[in-house]
């Protein structure tokens, strides 16, 4: 063997990233590009895709996708369609939540978390299916919410424990086609969409969660883009149907 071979270099591979626009998504897109992966990469705001595009140039394609919605999924597989490579690695991860106390939990509450999270993720891995080459890997983001017993986590934990149900039959599903897909399962991670969980809460919400971590702190995003570019890697090739946490041990506060 070639001892300075990279095991985890996607040098020639096409990659999918939606929600690679911020956060997590945004240290994956940016990890994977540094692996030499050609990243297709979504999000629904323009100005964010227009920043990436910008930074990174040639390596990324950005395409305007909700994820929610069946018709925006399709165009997104049109332009992977459109570049002719299929796809090496997917990471489904685009997902939202907020703190919402049971009483106050709308209709709308109920329809907008399983939107994004439950029927995008499932709509994303579906559009995929004819574009991922052999030997290809898929990685979802879940949550610790979908264990947990967080206050007012209630309608996002369960949309995320939807995801990581969904992900253990897909793997049984995909395998026949030699297709692996596992559960990237982060703990509180600094990003925008943590600090947005609740109405102004920001910084001091980071500061809070941090104080009852057994760190002391909470995890940086680039930390969960390395297990995901493992799970995409031919490093875990013995994984599929896996959930794998990177929480800064947060089941053990
Ligand atoms: N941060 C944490 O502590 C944490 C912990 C566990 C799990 N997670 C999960 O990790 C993933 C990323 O979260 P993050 O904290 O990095 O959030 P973030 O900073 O808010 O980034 C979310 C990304 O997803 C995109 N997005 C949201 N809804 C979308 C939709 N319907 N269609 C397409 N793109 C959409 C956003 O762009 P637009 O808004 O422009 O669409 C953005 O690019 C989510 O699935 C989240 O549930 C986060």
């Amino acid at each position: 063997m070639n001892s300075t071979a990279n095991p985890n270099a996607l040098t020639g591979r096409t990659a999918l990233v939606t929600g690679g626009t911020s956060g997590i998504g945004l240290a994956v897109v940016h990890r994977f590009v540094a692996e030499g992966a050609h990243v297709v990469l979504t999000g629904r705001r323009q100005a964010q895709l227009d920043a990436v595009a910008a930074e990174l140039g040639d390596a990324v394609t950005t395409v305007r996708a909700d994820a929610s919605d069946p018709a925006q999924v399709a165009a997104l597989f049109d332009a992977v369609a459109a570049r002719g490579t299929g796809l090496d690695a997917v990471h489904v991860n685009a997902g939202l939540g907020e703190f919402k106390p049971l009483a106050d939990v709308s209709p709308a509450d109920i329809d907008a978390a399983f939107a994004t999270n439950v029927r995008g993720t499932t709509l994303t891995v579906q559009g995929a299916l004819p574009f991922l080459n052999d030997g290809a890997t898929i990685v979802v983001t879940g949550s610790t919410a979908a264990s947990g017993t967080e206050k007012s986590f209630g309608l996002y934990g369960a949309s995320k424990a939807a995801v990581a149900t969904l992900t253990r039959t897909w793997a049984a599903e995909l395998a026949p086609r030699g297709i692996r897909i596992n559960t990237v399962i982060p703990g509180p991670t600094e990003t925008p969409g943590l600090k947005g969980l609740a109405p102004g809460s920001g910084d001091a919400l980071v500061q809070q969660i941090a104080a009852g971590l057994p760190f002391g702190r909470v995890l940086r995003p680039e930390e969960v883009a390395a297990v995901v570019l493992f799970l995409v890697s031919q490093e875990s090739s013995g994984m599929t149907g896996s959930e794998v946490y990177v929480d800064g041990g947060s089941t053990i506060a």
